[in-house]
């Protein structure tokens, strides 16, 4: 439905018609992200979402706090390094989340422009409390930046009783469109910050303040937006709506603890503790002697099933499974079915079918 709505003519993207679904777009991104504050879809990634946001509210010299749990925690102490920001960096062990004592205590020494967090770092698969650490920040005074690229339509993110003023996902993971739009929402708090600046931002294209009167009015022009990535992502607003926020994320925890389930049963090792795991994708270790090329090969070649290989330092120990967006349960059952065919394929021991059948045991739960 989503690819196929993509396929319609490439309307003017200042007619009237462009404009409505440009509207009903960002009126539904607004349910999703539960913000009446503003919220852009941009043609690009995740990443450009990650400089939209950081660049509007970081001038040169600012104080930011980054947490980082993972590879894209990194990747925002990056960012924010190179628009000149002087960066403290939480490095929160890879497998853990944040711990609320220690961003407490951090935030007591200093005063930050703004704190920076990753809700689930795709890396590791792990969900930081990004409800305790919006409060956090919401009573020290600093802006609250959170990347939400893979959980956004996945679980619950509440931006605004959450307290997060800036918040940016992308369309290709839990939202279930396909990559090409990055979404960055703005509460007034943020606006403000980017109002009071000193200096103008470094992005032109990503200056929120240029795309205020677009959103006011879609019939104006300032960048052309991707017409066709609108169509895609307006109808995935509407699937992801259609089945209700609440039974969608509710949907996603039991594929994901059913995967988890899957995992061990097979006697896998998986990076992090059930309590602080996402629900949007499972990291799990390699057993010894596994090679993780063989592996991916055969699951993608023989089985048809495509996972990722761990990233950074996991780098061939361990893979991650992607369960988020409109995966149903025969996928998972596919999934772990695959991850068992290969597993034997490397002489890996252990009791053939343990996995799916814990699997199926919690998804009949
Ligand atoms: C948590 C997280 N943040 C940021 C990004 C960067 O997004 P993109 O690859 O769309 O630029 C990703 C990509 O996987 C991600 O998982």
């Amino acid at each position: 439905m989503v690819l196929r709505s993509m396929a319609r003519p490439t309307i003017s993207h200042t007619s009237t018609a462009f404009a409505t679904v440009f509207k009903e777009t960002v009126a539904d991104l607004g349910r999703i992200f539960k913000t009446s504050g503003i919220v852009l879809p941009l043609a690009g990634t995740g990443t450009l979402g990650a400089e939209v946001a950081l660049s509007n509210i970081i001038e040169p010299g600012d104080k930011v706090l980054a947490i980082s749990s993972g590879y894209f925690g990194d990747r925002l102490v990056e960012i924010s390094g190179i628009l000149g920001a002087s960066v403290d960096k939480v490095e929160v062990p890879w497998g853990s989340a944040a711990r609320i004592a220690e961003i407490e205590r951090k935030l007591s020494e200093k005063t930050y422009k703004a704190m920076l967090v990753v809700h689930v770092d795709t890396s590791t698969g792990v969900a930081n409390p990004v409800k305790e650490l919006g409060s956090l920040a919401r009573a020290k005074g600093a802006l609250f930046v959170v990347d939400t690229v893979c959980s956004m339509g996945g679980m619950d993110v509440q931006v605004d009783d959450w307290g997060i003023n800036v918040c940016f996902t992308g369309s290709q993971k839990a939202l279930a469109a396909p990559p090409g739009l990055a979404v960055i929402s703005f509460d007034s708090k943020a606006l403000g910050a980017r109002e009071k600046r000193r200096t103008p931002p470094s992005s032109y294209y990503g200056d929120i303040k240029r795309w205020l009167p677009i959103l006011q009015e879609p019939t104006k022009y300032f960048a052309t937006p991707a017409v066709n990535m609108f169509y895609a992502l307006h109808e995935s607003c509407r699937m992801i709506l259609s089945e209700g926020l609440e039974e969608r994320f509710k949907r996603h925890a039991k594929l994901a603890s059913a995967s988890r389930a899957g995992l061990k049963a097979m006697g896998l090792q998986l990076l992090c503790e059930d309590a602080v795991a996402s629900n949007t994708l499972t990291v799990a270790y390699h057993p010894k002697g596994v090679s993780d090329v063989e592996f991916r090969k055969s699951m993608a070649e023989d089985y048809g099933v495509v996972i990722a290989g761990g990233l950074g330092p996991l780098k061939d120990k361990a893979f991650r499974i992607g369960h988020m967006g409109n995966v149903n349960r025969s996928d998972i059952l596919a999934t772990l079915s695959a991850v068992e065919g290969s597993l034997q394929r490397q002489r890996y021991s252990f009791q053939p079918g343990s996995g799916v059948a814990a699997a199926n045991r919690v998804l009949e739960t």
